[in-house]
């Protein structure tokens, strides 16, 4: 959405009133630092005093991304674990920058000195109960995640893994199925759900502000055309390819050492736009409207870019990739009424593309009171709609947010009469939403509170404990939703069908999978 300044500090003001109003207590325990999202869990002096001794499987991009948010109060990280010498030797040095500061920046050079180095998960494996390892990180290409994290459960391992959950659905089973039986816990990072951000915005929408809402349109478009080039594609550095020449990578599951660096290119190793973009988006837009399953999706994929010739880049010409630089979906989601009358419904649709970034990324989520608008996952802005009888809205009005004692209802927002002024009743909520965090920190922090006061039981009655009672957010069985909703858009794409989503896919002990649907696959 294309915003004028004006149009963006109107809508953020909005946003800022508006939670201030729903949600005064959560703004001052999140101000206060030590606290997390709600009065879920607390992070607690015992913590400190025995921090979670941790391993990072995977230190590329995003393993050093993750260790620079890490919650050094409670997490003690004893050992990495890398295929690649130029990510190991990443982990300690980092980027020489503030996304990835590397261990010696983020620990000081001693402690840094005493974390072990491994050349692979199995490695560190052997050495993991002498090293006191209690948990892993793992953040290693998608086709990696399922047999990494069921090694290290049958190490004993309690486990956080980078989305998307696994390649196929039945692979998200085995994890779940495994955590449970060894009695240890499965986080998945979808970060999204550990956002102080997010977390407003979604008690905005939950509180019935925005009205009914029957569309949500998410996106993620870059240009990768101009200057010519991927970020996706990478060039395999000289000395990994030196180091890596007569390794057999065949079990950690890459064919050669470009499949291991350039993972996201391949189906057998990744999982396109929508596993390693959509998934999130889809997570949000899942979590705006209750975590209820998808009923449908259908979609267009293409690979209409690289690798053709006169179109793009003259070197992309040759380019051997096989996902989609192009990809377009709809899903179906139940309205909250679809029980009694299956007309209500909600959809969203999806985009990613490669040539053209006019709109980066995010999602609008669109009601009949109001409109929200997650920038980056960084800025949320709100407008209240200009409908018919309404006393104003749209993008230039301010608004100020009123009970709805009268109808009975929640919250809902009135306009202010001019568009410019002061926000009304604004009150002494901290300026949260500058510098706001992704949820990184939070996610590893609640692993680690998850960790310690969740035993001896990790999975009461068979099942993951609930977000009320403390619950990892994004479990197993919620990324495993994530991973069907990506993964069944990857079939419907490439089939050309209209799928329909089964109960039984979304059930860790039922066998049923899309990938493995006659109906869907037949
Ligand atoms: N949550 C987010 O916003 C976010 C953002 C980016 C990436 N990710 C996810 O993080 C994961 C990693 O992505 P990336 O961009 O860091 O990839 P990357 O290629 O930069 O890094 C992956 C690293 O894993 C290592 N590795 C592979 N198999 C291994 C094994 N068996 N033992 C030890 N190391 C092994 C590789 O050598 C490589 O250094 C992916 O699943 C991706 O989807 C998440």
């Amino acid at each position: 959405m294309v915003l004028t300044p004006e149009q963006e500090q109107i809508g953020k003001e909005n946003f800022s009133d508006a939670v201030n109003f729903t949600r005064r207590d959560f703004i001052k325990g999140a101000a206060a630092g030590g606290v997390g999202l709600g009065a879920a869990y607390v992070l607690t002096e015992e913590l400190k005093a025995n921090p979670v001794k941790v391993a990072f499987i995977g230190t590329g991009d995003e393993g050093g991304v993750l260790m620079s948010q890490l919650p050094v109060e409670y997490m003690d990280v004893v050992a990495i674990a890398d295929l690649r010498q130029t990510n190991r030797d990443r982990a300690f040095k980092g980027d020489g920058n503030d996304v990835r500061v590397g261990l010696v920046r983020k620990l000081g050079a001693e402690k840094a000195s005493k974390v072990r180095a491994f050349k692979s998960h199995k490695e560190l494996l052997e050495n993991a109960k002498d090293l006191g390892v209690e948990a892993v990180v793992i953040a290693t290409p998608l086709v990696s995640h399922a047999p990494i994290a069921l090694d290290c459960f049958n190490a004993g391992l309690h486990v956080l893994t980078e989305k998307l959950m696994a390649r196929t659905v039945t692979s998200c089973k085995e994890m779940i199925r495994s955590a449970r039986e060894k009695n240890l816990l499965l986080a998945v990072g979808h970060q999204r759900h550990y956002s102080v951000l997010y977390h407003n915005a979604n008690s905005l929408v939950q509180s019935g502000m925005l009205g009914d809402i029957k569309y949500i349109r998410a996106q993620w478009h870059r240009n990768n055309s101009f200057p010519a080039g991927d970020s996706w594609r990478k060039s395999v550095p000289k000395t990994d390819a030196e180091a890596l020449k007569d390794v057999d990578l065949t079990p950690f599951k890459f064919d050669d050492v470009n499949q291991l660096v350039n993972w996201r290119l391949y189906n057998s190793t990744g999982g396109g736009l929508m596993a390693e973009l959509g998934s999130h988006q889809m997570d949000a837009a899942s979590i705006f409207l209750g975590k209820v399953h998808p009923l449908a999706v259908m979609g267009y994929g293409g690979k209409n870019f690289y690798g053709i010739e006169g179109v793009g880049p003259e070197d992309k010409w040759d380019d051997d990739r096989e996902i989609d630089d192009n990809i377009y979906v709809t899903f179906e989601f139940p309205g909250k009424n679809y029980e009694k009358n299956n007309r209500d419904k909600c959809i969203v649709t999806y985009s990613s593309i490669n040539t053209n970034k006019f709109e980066p990324y995010g999602e609008l989520v669109y009601g009949s009171r109001g409109t929200l608008f997650m920038k980056t996952e960084k800025e949320a802005m709100l407008w209240k709609e200009d409908g018919r009888g309404s006393t104003g809205g749209g993008p230039d009005q301010r608004l100020w947010v009123v009970s709805a004692k009268a109808s009975g209802g929640g919250p809902v927002m009135e306009a202010y009469e001019t568009t410019s002024g002061p926000a009304k009743g604004t009150g002494d909520g901290p300026n949260w939403a500058d510098n706001v965090s992704r949820g990184y920190t939070e996610e590893m922090e609640h692993f680690c509170y998850a960790i310690r006061n969740h035993g001896p039981d990790y999975w009461p009655n068979g099942k993951p404990r609930p977000v009320e009672d403390g619950g990892l957010r994004c479990n197993g069985v919620v990324a495993m939703a994530d991973a069907i909703m990506a993964l069944t858009a990857n079939i419907a794409m490439a089939t050309g069908k209209k799928i329909e989503f089964k109960a039984d896919w979304f059930d860790p002990d039922s066998d049923a999978a899309p990938e493995t649907d006659p109906e869907v696959v037949g």
